[in-house]
């Protein structure tokens, strides 16, 4: 008789799949699929509140006018007139950035998995924020790299322990690839790497020969204060990703990335070997939507929604979370980063969390490499309507307070710490 093995082709893989994990994120997506279960689980904008009409109209026009093209393969680099607008978007950011500076991708995550074909052979250091987005450790480890995770504090990345583990790897003899930040509204973190760090990077990137990579999905969603300057603008040889997910629609599934040109001969080389072009369909639409509509002002409105909603979240969090929990008080973004009460384990918590709460979120765990146990959690607050945010969060503080009731009977003496506003910023 044979052995009965649960995965024939076992023996068969490629050794990058041992690296590979499934991400809580889209497992919890899956959960939040469940009516009867709120979720604060996924990065996902309301899109019960996007612009239909102008959309249908977007869509109506490019088919009466150029069907043909949209319903055809386009160019590796990506639409022109398309490329054009991100030239506008972008000269918000930096100025110098012309069409020929810019691919399309699949969204910011191809361009992730692109970065890390190009540059990641088997063992080579890359350096993370810690934690950092789930969904690029998720395309880096796949191609079997060491990671290096750098602290993130209410600042951002912090860049002092960053030069202290430069050096420690140069003493090894090691050369990191590249440095991954999102310095905007940090997905989970939800803070802003600061002017000083951002630069502090730069000149590390020039005394260490890494790469800078520069994800900033959440750039616009700014609900108070300025914004930062954009690394890109800083040096024209940091890799800058750009997403339209959180500005106008994830179901375009467009995003870009602006490179030095020697950088990006070798992204369209990935391109091509990935899925030859993007959406031609989502590219003429998103074009023709960003032509005739006034797109600024619809994230606008939906910038208005989401603070309103972070703000409720906050007030909830206030109200319903145990003494000793903190949490971050994001100026954009989609995320609040909650941290428990010592003692407490936010994978644990999750079961209990669905069973007992119906409420669902991401642990912190799943933004880190190689961490068990975390007490943070990262909450969205962009999905559901205001009542939602309050409900879901009365039902998970409730079910914090039960942990944490019976984690105190089991440690008697254990006290959390004694200022409950000793919140981040
Ligand atoms: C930091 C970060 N980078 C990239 C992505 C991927 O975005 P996209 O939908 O453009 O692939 C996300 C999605 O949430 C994100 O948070």
């Amino acid at each position: 008789m044979t052995e009965f093995r649960f995965d024939q082709w076992l023996d068969l893989y490629a050794t990058r799949v041992n690296m590979m994990r499934s991400s809580e994120v889209r497992e919890m997506l899956a959960v939040a699929a469940r009516p009867d279960v709120i979720s604060f689980g996924g990065g996902m904008p309301d899109t019960r509140v996007f612009p239909m009409n102008q959309i249908v109209e977007a869509t109506q026009r490019v088919m009466l006018r150029e069907g043909h093209a949209a319903l055809q393969y386009g160019s590796s680099e990506g639409h022109v007139g398309l490329r054009r607008h991100i030239a506008a978007i972008m000269s918000e950011v930096d100025t110098a950035i012309g069409v020929d500076d810019i691919i399309i991708t699949d969204g910011a995550q191809q361009a992730l998995e692109f970065i890390a074909k190009i540059f990641i052979s088997k063992g080579d250091t890359i350096i993370v924020e810690a934690p950092s987005y789930v969904g690029a450790l998720q395309a880096f480890m796949s191609y079997e790299p060491e990671v290096v995770g750098i602290p993130v504090d209410d600042c951002g990345m912090q860049t002092d322990i960053l030069a202290v583990e430069l050096e420690r790897l140069r003493k090894e003899g090691r050369q990191p690839k590249f440095v991954y930040v999102t310095p905007n509204f940090h997905n989970p973190a939800g803070v802003t790497l600061i002017e000083e760090r951002r630069r502090h990077i730069i000149e590390l990137s020039e005394k260490y020969g890494f790469v800078v990579v520069e994800d900033d999905p959440y750039g616009k969603i700014r609900f108070r204060g300025e914004n930062e300057i954009a690394m890109r603008s800083m040096d024209e040889r940091v890799i800058y990703i750009g997403t339209f997910s959180k500005i106008f629609s994830p179901g375009m599934r467009l995003g870009w990335v602006v490179a030095p040109k020697a950088i990006l001969e070798k992204l369209i080389f990935a391109k091509q070997a990935a899925n030859l072009c993007s959406s031609s369909f989502s590219q003429h639409v998103t074009d023709e939507y960003l032509s005739s509509f006034d797109w600024q002002k619809n994230i606008d409105d939906l910038v208005d929604l989401y603070r309103e909603r972070c703000a409720t979240m906050i007030s909830a969090l206030e109200e319903f979370f145990p003494e000793g929990a903190t949490w971050t008080k994001p100026d954009g973004g989609l995320f609040i980063w909650a941290t428990l009460p010592e003692g407490l384990d936010s994978g644990e918590l999750l079961a209990e969390s669905i069973r007992e709460a119906k409420v669902a979120y991401v642990p912190g765990r799943a933004f880190y490499v190689g961490v068990q146990k975390n007490s943070s959690l990262r909450l969205n607050f962009s999905y559901c309507p205001s009542e939602t945010i309050e409900e879901g969060i009365k039902r998970l503080g409730a079910v914090v307070k039960q942990q944490l009731a019976l984690y105190r009977s089991l440690f008697k003496g254990y006290s959390p710490g004694k200022d409950k506003n000793k919140n981040k910023k």
